[in-house]
């Protein structure tokens, strides 16, 4: 019988540095979140303390069968004042990537996963005139140090969502709902992304690509009004960034899709998209779970040429049989499209830990494994962690 999955195939899950690590002081994201009237709900505070813990985390997700591990590095430790780089904070981060290393899992190594140094933020972030050379500068220092313990690097995470979140439905820092503004920042990222390949090519050995969510997008209703809206709304979140990236020299080796829901676009709704229909399985985000939409975005996303990984994937519930049920059927997903002839080459979940969900605070549940932070910040793998380890050991969703 063959495997729904080759033995190469990479199995993990992925953090990001703000999420997780805590104390992130010097980051646009702590500056938001302590912010009279802020739309973030509460303070990242000590995180779950993955700054001190990553060694054991790592051996914890090593040891239940993880085959990469996908991880950000924080520019507002690493420059805290323009042009001043921490060499203890690369320190840091060196120890971090070699202790990854030595649990034989391959490294997904994100440069920006959407914290931003304050002082770059308050001079305009990705919009102020020197954001390309600010964001070079720094790919440019880290590399040549960092990227050694880089398989993977991912440039910048969900450019769309930084646009969307931080520009037009601004829930994001920094809180901006400027129609002009969302769109011209969602070009400017996509150039920081062509430098950053560009610089991890020449200062490391490390494959560069971008990472990008795709969600599905669906018209609320079949009106033209809708259609239309609906297609203007995916030209910028979706085909900007992809059909930008086809046939450019400098668009990476690969392309890490990150995928979550089903949205009903509706031009009379204020947040853009629409309620779901009546009985649409919802998640703590209020996301609607739709399974098959990961396979039509694998598709969608294999037209650019580029092999193809999953860098996210998961759910937010309290209920840990329906995050199995929403893995596996996500998996299964990807094993139609990598039938169907898409060249999908890992599966990579959200999230190992229960985290800082942004401006959602605590409360959404992302983590395969369950972090105590009222106490001794135990991790406790929950029955999820384990039906993701069956599935990296044997190849087989059914195992
Ligand atoms: C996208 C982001 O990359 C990650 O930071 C976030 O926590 C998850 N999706 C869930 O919203």
């Amino acid at each position: 019988m063959t495997r729904d999955f080759p033995a190469d195939f990479l199995w993990g899950t992925a953090t990001a540095a703000h999420q997780v690590e805590g104390d992130n002081h010097n980051s646009d994201w702590w500056r938001y979140e302590h912010a009279p009237g802020s739309a973030a709900l509460e303070s990242s505070g000590d995180a779950i303390d993955h700054y001190h813990r990553y060694s054991d985390d790592f051996e914890l997700l090593a040891g239940m069968g993880h085959t990469a591990h996908r991880l950000s590095v924080e520019w507002a430790r690493i420059e805290p004042a323009p042009g001043e780089f921490s060499r203890a904070a690369i320190a840091h981060y060196r120890t971090v990537l070699e202790t990854l290393r030595a649990t034989g899992m391959r490294s997904f190594v994100t440069l920006n996963h959407f914290t931003l140094p304050a002082w770059f933020a308050e001079r305009g972030g990705w919009l102020s005139h020197d954001a390309l050379a600010c964001f070079d500068r720094y790919c440019r220092r880290i590399l040549p140090e960092l990227g050694e313990f880089m398989d993977f690097a991912c440039t910048i995470n969900e450019p769309q969502m930084v646009a969307l979140h931080g520009y037009l439905e601004g829930y994001f820092p920094p809180g901006e709902t400027n129609p002009t503004l969302w769109k011209r920042v969602g070009r400017v990222l996509l150039d920081a992304h062509r430098l950053a390949v560009r610089a991890v090519r020449d200062e490391s050995t490390a494959d560069p690509g971008l990472v990008v969510q795709l969600p599905l997008l669906a018209p609320a209703r079949e009106d033209e009004a809708t259609q239309v809206f609906m297609r203007a709304l995916r030209a910028e979140v979706v085909d900007l960034y992809l059909d930008g990236l086809t046939g450019d020299p400098d668009a990476g080796g690969w392309l890490g899709v990150q995928y979550y829901r089903k949205n009903w676009v509706d031009p009379a709704s204020p947040t853009l998209f629409g309620t779901p229909p009546p009985g649409t399985r919802l998640t703590q985000m209020g996301w609607a779970v739709h399974p098959d939409g990961l396979r039509d975005m694998l598709h969608r996303a294999a037209k650019t040429g580029l092999p193809l990984y999953v860098t996210e994937n998961g759910i937010a519930t309290e209920d840990d049989a329906e995050r199995i049920d929403y893995l596996e059927s996500h998996l299964q997903a990807v094993a139609r499209a990598r039938s169907e002839g898409v060249d999908v080459r890992g599966y990579i979940h959200w999230s190992a830990f229960d985290n800082f969900e942004w401006a959602e605070g605590y409360r959404p549940k992302f983590g395969l494994i369950a972090v105590d932070r009222d106490g001794e910040f135990r991790r406790v793998p929950k029955p999820s962690a384990y039906a993701l380890e069956r599935v990296a050991r044997s190849g087989d969703i059914s195992a």
